[in-house]
Protein backbone atom coordinates (compact mmCIF):
# COMPACT_ATOMS: atom_id res chain seq x y z
CA UNK A 1 0.00 0.00 0.00
CA UNK A 2 1.33 3.81 -0.78
CA UNK A 3 2.34 5.65 1.96
CA UNK A 4 0.79 8.92 2.77
CA UNK A 5 3.00 12.11 1.80
CA UNK A 6 2.94 12.89 5.67
CA UNK A 7 3.74 9.36 6.98
CA UNK A 8 6.84 9.29 4.70
CA UNK A 9 8.10 12.74 5.60
CA UNK A 10 7.80 12.26 9.30
CA UNK A 11 9.81 9.07 8.66
CA UNK A 12 12.49 10.83 6.45
CA UNK A 13 12.95 14.03 8.20
CA UNK A 14 13.98 11.91 11.36
CA UNK A 15 16.87 10.73 9.08
CA UNK A 16 17.75 13.33 7.04
CA UNK A 17 18.60 17.28 7.51
CA UNK A 18 17.28 17.96 3.60
CA UNK A 19 13.80 19.31 3.53
CA UNK A 20 11.68 16.68 1.46
CA UNK A 21 8.84 19.11 1.05
CA UNK A 22 9.44 19.68 -2.59
CA UNK A 23 9.90 16.21 -3.49
CA UNK A 24 7.07 15.35 -2.01
CA UNK A 25 4.79 17.77 -3.67
CA UNK A 26 5.90 16.63 -6.83
CA UNK A 27 5.43 12.65 -6.09
CA UNK A 28 1.48 14.08 -4.85
CA UNK A 29 1.56 15.57 -8.50
CA UNK A 30 2.56 12.72 -10.39
CA UNK A 31 2.05 9.94 -8.31
CA UNK A 32 -1.44 8.52 -10.20
CA UNK A 33 -0.01 8.87 -13.41
CA UNK A 34 0.99 5.98 -15.71
CA UNK A 35 4.61 5.84 -16.09
CA UNK A 36 5.28 8.89 -13.37
CA UNK A 37 9.29 7.96 -13.05
CA UNK A 38 10.59 9.83 -15.44
CA UNK A 39 8.48 13.47 -14.55
CA UNK A 40 9.05 12.44 -10.69
CA UNK A 41 12.59 12.60 -11.23
CA UNK A 42 12.85 15.43 -13.88
CA UNK A 43 10.56 17.61 -11.46
CA UNK A 44 12.57 16.55 -8.48
CA UNK A 45 16.12 18.00 -10.36
CA UNK A 46 13.95 21.08 -11.23
CA UNK A 47 13.22 21.78 -7.72
CA UNK A 48 16.51 20.36 -6.12
CA UNK A 49 19.08 21.26 -8.85
CA UNK A 50 20.39 17.60 -8.61
CA UNK A 51 18.45 14.48 -7.61
CA UNK A 52 19.37 13.94 -3.64
CA UNK A 53 20.57 10.55 -1.92
CA UNK A 54 17.44 11.19 0.31
CA UNK A 55 14.73 11.74 -2.63
CA UNK A 56 15.79 8.62 -4.21
CA UNK A 57 14.77 6.81 -0.99
CA UNK A 58 11.35 8.65 -0.82
CA UNK A 59 10.68 8.05 -4.45
CA UNK A 60 11.47 4.36 -3.83
CA UNK A 61 8.76 4.36 -0.90
CA UNK A 62 6.06 6.00 -2.26
CA UNK A 63 5.81 4.64 -5.75
CA UNK A 64 7.00 1.36 -5.15
CA UNK A 65 9.65 1.71 -7.40
CA UNK A 66 13.38 -0.42 -6.38
CA UNK A 67 16.16 2.29 -5.35
CA UNK A 68 18.17 -0.25 -8.20
CA UNK A 69 15.76 0.94 -10.80
CA UNK A 70 15.73 4.66 -10.17
CA UNK A 71 19.59 4.62 -10.13
CA UNK A 72 19.32 2.52 -13.29
CA UNK A 73 17.41 5.70 -15.29
CA UNK A 74 19.42 8.36 -13.32
CA UNK A 75 22.90 7.29 -14.82
CA UNK A 76 21.28 6.11 -17.90
CA UNK A 77 20.34 9.77 -18.70
CA UNK A 78 22.91 12.49 -18.85
CA UNK A 79 20.15 14.80 -17.92
CA UNK A 80 19.78 13.92 -14.20
CA UNK A 81 22.81 14.91 -11.93
CA UNK A 82 23.41 12.93 -8.42
CA UNK A 83 25.39 16.09 -6.79
CA UNK A 84 24.98 19.38 -6.27
CA UNK A 85 25.73 21.68 -9.60
CA UNK A 86 27.08 25.25 -9.25
CA UNK A 87 24.55 28.13 -10.20
CA UNK A 88 26.71 28.96 -13.14
CA UNK A 89 27.44 26.14 -14.90
CA UNK A 90 30.46 26.86 -17.91
CA UNK A 91 30.72 24.73 -20.74
CA UNK A 92 34.03 24.92 -22.61
CA UNK A 93 33.52 23.62 -25.61
CA UNK A 94 36.50 21.02 -26.91
CA UNK A 95 35.23 20.02 -30.44
CA UNK A 96 37.70 19.85 -33.32
CA UNK A 97 37.53 23.24 -34.37
CA UNK A 98 37.70 25.05 -30.49
CA UNK A 99 40.55 22.63 -30.38
CA UNK A 100 42.20 23.59 -32.52
CA UNK A 101 42.09 27.56 -31.64
CA UNK A 102 42.90 26.84 -28.32
CA UNK A 103 39.95 25.43 -25.87
CA UNK A 104 42.95 24.08 -23.96
CA UNK A 105 44.50 27.06 -23.19
CA UNK A 106 40.54 28.25 -22.19
CA UNK A 107 39.96 24.40 -20.38
CA UNK A 108 42.87 25.59 -18.16
CA UNK A 109 42.25 29.03 -17.48
CA UNK A 110 39.03 28.23 -15.81
CA UNK A 111 40.94 25.46 -13.50
CA UNK A 112 43.70 28.09 -12.48
CA UNK A 113 41.37 30.44 -11.74
CA UNK A 114 38.42 28.08 -10.32
CA UNK A 115 40.68 25.46 -9.04
CA UNK A 116 38.10 22.66 -10.69
CA UNK A 117 38.09 20.51 -13.40
CA UNK A 118 35.81 18.88 -15.91
CA UNK A 119 32.50 17.83 -14.00
CA UNK A 120 33.91 19.52 -10.60
CA UNK A 121 31.87 22.19 -8.89
CA UNK A 122 33.08 25.10 -6.58
CA UNK A 123 32.65 24.83 -2.66
CA UNK A 124 30.52 27.83 -2.65
CA UNK A 125 28.44 25.79 -5.10
CA UNK A 126 28.24 28.89 -7.65
CA UNK A 127 30.63 27.49 -10.85
CA UNK A 128 30.26 24.06 -12.22
CA UNK A 129 32.76 23.09 -15.49
CA UNK A 130 32.02 20.91 -18.23
CA UNK A 131 34.19 20.35 -20.97
CA UNK A 132 31.90 19.35 -24.03
CA UNK A 133 31.79 18.40 -27.60
CA UNK A 134 30.30 21.23 -30.31
CA UNK A 135 28.13 23.16 -29.44
CA UNK A 136 27.21 24.14 -33.16
CA UNK A 137 28.97 27.56 -32.73
CA UNK A 138 32.42 26.57 -35.08
CA UNK A 139 32.56 30.33 -36.59
CA UNK A 140 32.90 31.80 -33.30
CA UNK A 141 35.77 29.32 -31.72
CA UNK A 142 36.74 28.78 -29.30
CA UNK A 143 33.52 28.62 -27.65
CA UNK A 144 32.11 28.53 -24.35
CA UNK A 145 28.65 28.98 -22.60
CA UNK A 146 27.85 29.97 -19.10
CA UNK A 147 24.76 28.59 -18.55
CA UNK A 148 22.50 29.67 -22.05
CA UNK A 149 25.11 32.23 -22.90
CA UNK A 150 27.39 32.18 -25.59
CA UNK A 151 31.03 33.36 -25.76
CA UNK A 152 32.67 33.38 -28.86
CA UNK A 153 36.65 33.76 -30.14
CA UNK A 154 37.75 33.14 -26.49
CA UNK A 155 41.20 34.24 -25.43
CA UNK A 156 42.83 33.42 -21.71
CA UNK A 157 41.95 37.45 -20.93
CA UNK A 158 38.74 37.40 -22.23
CA UNK A 159 37.87 33.62 -19.76
CA UNK A 160 39.29 36.11 -17.16
CA UNK A 161 36.74 38.85 -17.97
CA UNK A 162 33.80 36.01 -18.08
CA UNK A 163 34.75 34.95 -14.84
CA UNK A 164 35.49 37.85 -12.99
CA UNK A 165 31.22 39.12 -14.30
CA UNK A 166 29.97 35.87 -13.03
CA UNK A 167 31.92 36.00 -9.44
CA UNK A 168 30.62 39.56 -9.15
CA UNK A 169 27.11 38.15 -9.45
CA UNK A 170 24.91 36.79 -6.87
S1 LIG B 1 33.91 22.69 -32.16
FE1 LIG B 1 33.42 24.18 -30.66
S2 LIG B 1 31.56 25.00 -31.37
FE2 LIG B 1 32.01 23.47 -32.81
Amino acid sequence: MTETAEQVEETAVEQEEIDLTAANQVIDKYQDMHGSLMPVLQAIQEAYGYIPEETVDLVSERLNVYTSQIYGVLTFYAQFHLEPRGKYIVRVCMGTACHVKGATRIGETLENRLGIGHAETTSDLKFTAEYVACIGACGMAPVIMVNDATYGSMTVQKMDEVIEKYQAMD
